[in-house]
């Protein structure tokens, strides 16, 4: 049997219930994401962003000029992401490809990459984790940027929240057959009251990279450790890193 996709059965849900659950948080990480990368941007740069999901940094940053190439292996979140950036008239700015990103090739045509919002944890294994940042890093021309979320330890606790759009609760839980400590099972378990009542359950097991792992693996890839800017997303339980192609 094929392997489900996280949240490929309810993408149409997924923003609605992100939104409900993290309210005012989720809207400033997303500001904050976007105010960090135009900084960094120039006028006419092409953007990579990874896991783009539904578009919540894709259709924006398309929004305000750039070229974007949307990476998802979830076939249903890129239909909502080009649902949205049609909505929002960007469409002839994006390109979406459907891809697992550690497959991610062709030409290092990108000047930036995003890779954020929990991504990582969806790698299974250490081969996976270094594909995906090589393949990364292949797409960026040297001299690009790479921003890159890296969740801390502290994230894998699970959460229950209920307000009056949504109840959700998220129960993380370490994986006993797993010596190393990395690797949780994820049960997701939301009812979401508006607009639409919806019941969405999943499972899938999530990994957590420690940082020095991740940063051998991105200095493999020809990717250095530019900056450290976790302090400007302290209301995130991840590091933020910039890491620069330098080869
Ligand atoms: C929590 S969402 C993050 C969304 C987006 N980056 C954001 O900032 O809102 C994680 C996304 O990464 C995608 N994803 C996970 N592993 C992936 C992989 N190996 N290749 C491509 N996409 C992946 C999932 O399908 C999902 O849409």
């Amino acid at each position: 049997m094929a392997e489900r996709i996280p949240h490929d059965d309810w993408a149409q849900w997924y923003d609605a219930i992100y939104e409900a659950t993290y309210g005012d948080a989720y809207r400033w990480l997303t500001d904050e994401t976007l105010r960090a990368v135009l900084e960094k941007a120039c006028p006419g740069d092409a953007i990579l962003d990874i896991g783009a999901a539904t578009g919540r940094l894709s259709v924006p940053l398309a929004a305000a000029g750039y070229r974007v190439h949307a990476v998802d292996r979830s076939p249903s979140m890129l239909r909502q992401l080009l649902a949205r950036a049609t909505e929002s008239r960007v469409g002839q700015r994006i390109t979406v490809q459907c891809v697992n990103a550690s497959e991610l090739d062709g030409a290092p045509t990108f000047d930036l990459a995003l890779c954020v919002f929990t991504v990582l944890l969806y790698l299974p294994d250490r081969a996976a984790l270094a594909g995906t940042l090589a393949a990364i890093a292949s797409r960026l021309r040297v001299g690009g940027r790479l921003l890159l979320d890296v969740p801390r330890r502290e994230l894998f606790v699970g959460y229950r929240a209920e307000t009056d759009q949504v109840e959700r609760l998220v129960q993380i839980t370490p994986d006993p057959s797993d010596s190393d400590g990395r690797r949780f099972s994820y049960r997701d378990d939301a009812f979401l009251k508006s607009p639409f009542l919806v019941r969405v359950s999943e499972h899938f097991v999530a990994t957590w990279w420690p940082e020095h792992e991740v940063l051998e693996e991105a200095t493999a890839a020809g990717l250095e450790l530019e900056s450290d800017v976790s302090p400007r997303f302290t209301r995130a339980a991840s590091a933020h890193w910039w890491l620069r192609r330098h080869r």
